[in-house]
């Protein structure tokens, strides 16, 4: 018997006793399981509506509202060692005390986040071989993917694209385009979402290393981890690398008392500069929230030489980001074009959170009335008015850093976004 199936065999079932609890969970379960969210949603609620406490409903509810895990790449790294007998015990989401909100929301919260996340965040600790826990992945996404942010993609596709594509115009060019390309700007901006696009784009690789992670991981074999980092991207090539909070590593040298940090800066610079191997196919790509800390060696022709400032979503980008953070989830009436112009000033983990805010407040009406519904505009533009754009600090500091900090022209075009701006 297919799923579909068994769901309306079980449905008919249900139908006729209307107040089988097990029967409805069922239902709700492999209503779930084939990805009919919605579905399953309705019959939770007039399950809730029944038993309030029914734990294993409000799990499920809480499945059903969470979209399948679907990130847009394949994973090539290898599985996850079982979790040894120390390990903790897996988190739940509910309490003795009654529903764990803060749990709930914390799980809506892995709803946009997982199609990017960082290497190396939920790894274990070091182990033996530290180098495994960098992971291969095969984006699919392409720059298409992204919305807006056009002058963004034309700049990305002028100083990186078009000579990867175009083999006369490298040989050209030669060395020139060895270097690597630093996305900088506010958090949660589109940083790591454009470098995966990149490497879709490219049909390459993607290995992504946070780098403070890095150097809290491995004390005292960091340099040897960050050549290790790089063997493996020259080993996937075409690859891009994606150094995240290249900001901790590079940290203006005088700024890193200590002599070890030191030796992994200039081990990056030695890697970045291929000494001793080909990086061929291998595209570096770096990130940083802040720019005004990296040490300006690392800017030097042939290493992170070109910069491109990601800045908050525009319009186009906004509706972009509601729609994929919604795609997957039970709403209804929803103008994307209108929350997009309510949005100005967010940035894509903002309006991340403003989803999650507008999910649980339908979801928590509905379990507490009884009277299960879809998200609505109404939730949305509620939502919208409690969340204040997270980006404000930054662009404080980045006002501040053109104003008042040495001015040799890397932060021009941030200054003239500034001076645009109300921040300025
Ligand atoms: N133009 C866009 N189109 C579609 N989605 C976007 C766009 N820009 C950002 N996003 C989404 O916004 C979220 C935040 O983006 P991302 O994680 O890439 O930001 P970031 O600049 O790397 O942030 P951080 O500085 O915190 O690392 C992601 O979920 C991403 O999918
Ligand atoms: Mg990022």
């Amino acid at each position: 018997m297919g799923n579909d199936a068994a769901i309306e065999a079980i449905r008919r079932a249900v139908a006729a006793v209307p107040s089988d609890g097990a029967l409805r969970l069922h239902l709700a379960q492999l209503l779930t399981d084939a990805g009919r969210g919605s579905e399953a949603v309705v019959e939770l609620g007039v399950l809730l509506a029944a038993e309030p406490d029914h734990p294993g409903a409000r799990e499920l509810m809480l499945a059903a509202l969470t979209p399948p895990a679907a990130t847009p790449e394949t994973t090539v790294a290898p599985a996850p060692r079982e979790p040894g007998p120390d390990a903790p015990a897996p988190e739940t989401h509910s309490t003795s005390k009654g529903f764990d909100w803060h749990a709930a929301e914390s799980q809506l919260g892995d709803i946009a986040a997982p199609m990017f996340v960082t290497s190396g965040e939920d790894q274990e600790q070091p182990g033996t071989e530290p180098v495994e826990a960098f992971e291969t992945q095969r984006p699919t996404i392409k720059l298409s993917d992204v919305g807006g942010m056009e002058q963004v993609k034309e700049r990305l596709d002028a100083a990186f694209l078009a000579p990867m594509r175009n083999p006369e115009l490298r040989r050209l060019y030669g060395k020139n385009l060895r270097g690597g390309l630093l996305l900088y700007g506010p958090p949660g901006c589109g940083k790591t979402f454009l470098a995966k696009a990149l490497a879709g784009e490219l049909g390459a690789a993607f290995i992504s290393a946070g780098l403070s992670e890095i150097l809290d991981m491995w004390i005292g074999s960091s340099e040897r981890n960050v050549h290790e980092l790089f063997v493996q991207a020259r080993q996937a090539a075409p690859c891009v690398l994606f150094l995240d909070e290249i900001d901790a590593l590079g940290q203006k040298r005088t700024q890193t008392r200590n002599s070890s940090m030191r030796s992994v800066v200039n081990q990056l610079l030695t890697e970045l500069d291929g000494i001793g191997a080909d990086n061929e196919g291998v595209y570096v790509l770096a990130a940083t929230n802040q720019p005004w800390d990296i040490d300006p060696a690392m800017r030097r022709p042939g290493r992170l030489d070109r910069t491109i400032l990601v800045l908050p979503p525009d319009a186009a980008a906004r509706e972009a980001i509601f729609r994929s953070n919604l795609a997957q989830r039970p709403v209804e009436g929803v103008d994307l074009r209108r929350l997009a112009a309510g949005s100005d000033g967010l940035s894509g983990a903002d309006i991340t959170y403003v989803c999650e805010l507008a999910t649980e407040r339908a979801m928590m009406e509905g379990v507490r009335s009884g009277n299960v519904r879809m998200i609505g505009m109404a939730d949305l533009q509620h939502a919208l008015t409690q969340v204040r754009p997270s980006t404000s600090g930054w662009m404080d500091t980045a006002r501040t850093v053109v104003q008042y900090g040495e001015d040799d022209g890397t932060f021009a075009e941030l200054k003239a976004f500034l001076k645009k701006s109300k921040h300025w």
